[in-house]
């Protein structure tokens, strides 16, 4: 069946400038990390993605590597744009990155000029695109120059295989570091992707939001929602078919009993600002305009109807905030600690 996205797309999103630049992002952005590989059926990938655009998503991202296996959600969604979306390529903003394991030899992963720009090209070959908006290097990479990866970044946007570009998981010193590289090479650093969410708050500790507001450079949180600890999903248990079902990045020892009881009470504080816990989450990572954007995933299209709702009310009294801080601890759940502590 033909697509017609809702006409009233743009009235139900907020969208927030991405750092200094000219680019808008939605309040709430589209990962497609997990769900998206050949064990979800296309028609459930195809939902999830139409049902963002009529919300507003504009922002959709991915990687050379997700799946499983790896390159199968590029392939995907590159189906998807070619049936529902090719009409409105305009008005997305599509991202995708290099960095973690894609193949085998040491030119499939980290941050060689050799690996990021042969991985750009199978990105966009398995999309079926000419270019993508925003370009990242995924992780940092201690071995390789950053010279060499910001260089690459560089010669990306200037072979007009992207637009933009961006950088993943970097920890504040190495962000300056990256950000003065590109500078100098005339391709500003745009967006930086880090991990965050009120059970995760390693950028607060590291400074990181100050120091991309010094730079002008913007912001997208992934796993906003704790890659779904932030939702009620498990407040009875473990429910079938969930992420920590699945033997992936959700381990079902990182929901620990500390976790489910910080999480009940966070439940509470959100029932009472009349919002879902995933709504109020995802508010919170964008309470301070430290962030442009929160990047969700979805197993559903009702979660992505769920979280674009978020948009209803960004805002908290210091009273929540401080009622959140005295309920919430960090948990042991950054699983790309590595990349930002590196030194
Ligand atoms: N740069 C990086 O290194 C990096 C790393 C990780 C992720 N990312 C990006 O961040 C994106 C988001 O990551 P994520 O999927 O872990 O984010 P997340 O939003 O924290 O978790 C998404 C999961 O939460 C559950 N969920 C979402 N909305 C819900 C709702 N309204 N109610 C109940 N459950 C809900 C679903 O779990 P179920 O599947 O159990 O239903 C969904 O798969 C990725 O797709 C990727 O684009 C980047």
């Amino acid at each position: 069946m033909t697509y017609h996205p809702d006409p009233a797309r743009y009235d139900r999103m907020t969208y927030r400038r991405c750092g200094a630049t000219g680019l808008h992002l939605p309040a709430v952005s589209l990962g497609l990390w997990h769900n998206f590989g050949e064990d979800t059926p296309h028609e459930t990938k195809r939902a999830i993605c139409r049902t963002a655009f009529d919300h507003g998503i504009t922002h959709f991202d991915l990687a050379n590597n997700y799946g499983p296996p790896p390159g199968s959600a590029e392939t995907a969604f590159g189906e998807i744009l070619r049936t529902d979306l090719a009409g409105y390529r305009d008005e997305l903003v599509i991202s995708s990155k290099a960095g973690y394991r894609m193949w085998d030899g040491p030119y499939g992963e980290w941050g060689s000029r050799k690996y990021l720009i042969s991985s750009c090209d199978a990105s966009l070959k398995r999309m079926g695109l000419d270019y993508v908006d925003i370009f990242y290097s995924h992780r940092f990479d201690p071995d390789t120059p950053l010279e060499e990866t910001m260089g690459a970044l560089d010669h990306i946007v200037r072979s007009g295989r992207a637009l933009y570009v961006g950088i993943s998981s970097y920890n504040s010193d190495r962000t300056r570091q990256a950000a003065k590289i590109l500078k100098q090479l005339g391709t500003p650093c745009v967006i930086h992707q880090p991990s965050y969410n009120i059970l995760n708050r390693w950028v607060e500790r590291d400074g990181l939001k100050g120091t991309l507001a010094d730079l002008g450079i913007g912001s997208i949180a992934f796993t906003p929602l704790a890659q779904g600890m932030l939702t009620k999903k498990y407040l009875g248990g473990i429910p079938q078919g969930s992420r920590a079902t699945q033997g992936k990045s959700l381990r079902e020892g990182m929901i620990t009993e500390s976790a489910i009881a910080s999480i009940r009470k966070l439940n509470a504080i959100a029932e009472s600002r009349g919002q879902t816990l995933a709504q109020m989450a995802i508010a919170w990572v964008l309470r301070d305009g430290g962030i442009t954007t929160a990047l969700i995933g979805a197993s559903k299209p009702e979660q992505v109807t769920d979280c674009a709702g978020a948009v209803g009310n960004l805002s908290f009294t210091a009273e929540e905030l401080a009622q959140i801080d005295a309920v919430a601890q960090e948990e042991d759940i950054n699983l790309w600690a590595r990349s930002s502590e590196e030194v």
